[in-house]
């Protein structure tokens, strides 16, 4: 069976809507599909689903878009938005859907369970799937990892020269200082900042991808770069990743031990139910799959991202990163820190 198009579900499911309108209240009907906004990479979220039409004959309408405009659009399509779920990266932007007015509270005993609290808004509107890691990666042959230690050790003179970073107006970036503003102030963050943009080997440019890949060739010696991006680079069957990947290492910064220790920046995937869900149910059923050991594991082994859950099993690529601790931060705070964490950036001068 071939999939209906996106599109065509969409209208399908608004006519039912109106439909239903229109004809008043009915009786329950099983819900036999949820509409999903995903702003992950096909490849990265439709095996799961189909996994789930296979076990639980509920089929997945996915809509893939950029995070700002699936957020966009669940904003303009209001109540009327056929969209039961939505699922994106950072809980920046899952703190901004939240804001927008378009989730409602998941209570559901089972993922409370599944999924520690700093993984989840502490109002319910968005719960973790993945979690991922910004740590220090350095290049292997000219860094004496035991130079290293806090992001706070970044702004020392040493560096100066040697850092890669993306730009300032990336996500990761903004909850990465929200997450310094959480844990030092405001006023620290942004010496912090200064001392980062003056310790730069280039001005902020390209992907993680691409400080990595600056790194490999001697333009920086550390960059800053998302876990699951080193991964895929590792696991990649081209060189032209494969190899850069292999010159750098991972460092987990403010470990234990090391400045506050108060464990590595992490970030997360997540999922939100929309305020307008129409498909609540079978939209929980597919939270809930998510969020099974099996589906957890997928994310390990596959994404290249950390299970949200306790004692899954991980890639041997992410095994071979060794073990860490993470800040326990709520990761609603991200959220909540990151128009102060823009200010902040905008004031250090970070591109
Ligand atoms: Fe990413």
């Amino acid at each position: 069976m071939s999939a209906p198009r996106l599109s065509d579900s969409l209208v399908l499911a608004l006519s039912a809507t109106l439909a239903l309108t229109l004809s008043g209240p009915a009786a329950a009907a099983p819900e036999t599909e949820v509409n999903l906004y995903s702003a992950r990479k096909e490849e990265l979220i439709k095996p799961l689903l189909d996994r789930f039409t296979e076990q639980t004959g509920i089929r997945v309408n996915l809509l893939t878009g950029k995070a700002e405009a699936l957020l966009q659009r669940l904003k303009s399509e209001g109540r009327n938005s056929p969209a039961d779920l939505l699922i994106t990266v950072d809980a920046g932007n899952l703190h901004q859907a939240k804001s927008a007015g378009v989730t409602q509270p998941i209570d559901v005993e089972t993922v409370n369970a599944a999924v520690p609290a700093n993984y989840r808004d502490p109002d319910g509107h968005w719960v973790a799937l993945s979690v991922r890691a910004r740590p220090i990666l350095y290049a292997r042959d000219r860094v004496d990892s035991g130079q290293l230690s806090t992001y706070e050790d970044l702004t020392d003179p040493r560096w100066k020269g040697r850092i890669c970073v993306r730009s300032s107006d990336n996500v990761y970036n903004q909850s990465m200082v929200a997450s310094l503003i959480a844990a030092d102030g405001i006023e620290a963050a942004e010496t912090w900042a200064k001392g980062l943009v003056a310790n730069l080997a280039r001005p902020p440019q390209g992907g993680d991808r691409d400080q990595i890949k600056a790194a490999a060739v001697g333009e920086c010696d550390l960059a800053l770069a998302n876990t699951y991006y080193l991964a895929g680079m590792l696991d990649s069957d081209d060189p032209a990743e494969r190899d850069p990947a292999r010159a750098l290492a991972v460092f987990w910064p403010n470990q234990p031990g090391q400045g506050d220790g108060r464990g590595v920046h992490v970030n997360v995937s997540g999922v939100a139910l929309t305020a307008s869900a129409r498909n609540r149910e079978a939209a929980l059923k597919l939270v809930e799959f998510l969020l099974t050991p099996e589906s957890q594991a997928w994310y390990g082994q596959v994404n290249g991202e950390y299970p949200v859950r306790e004692g899954i099993d991980i890639s041997p690529t992410l095994v071979g990163f060794g073990p860490f601790e993470a800040d326990d931060l709520n990761l609603g705070r991200l959220g909540e820190l990151n128009a102060e964490a823009v200010r902040v950036m905008d004031r250090a001068g970070w591109k």
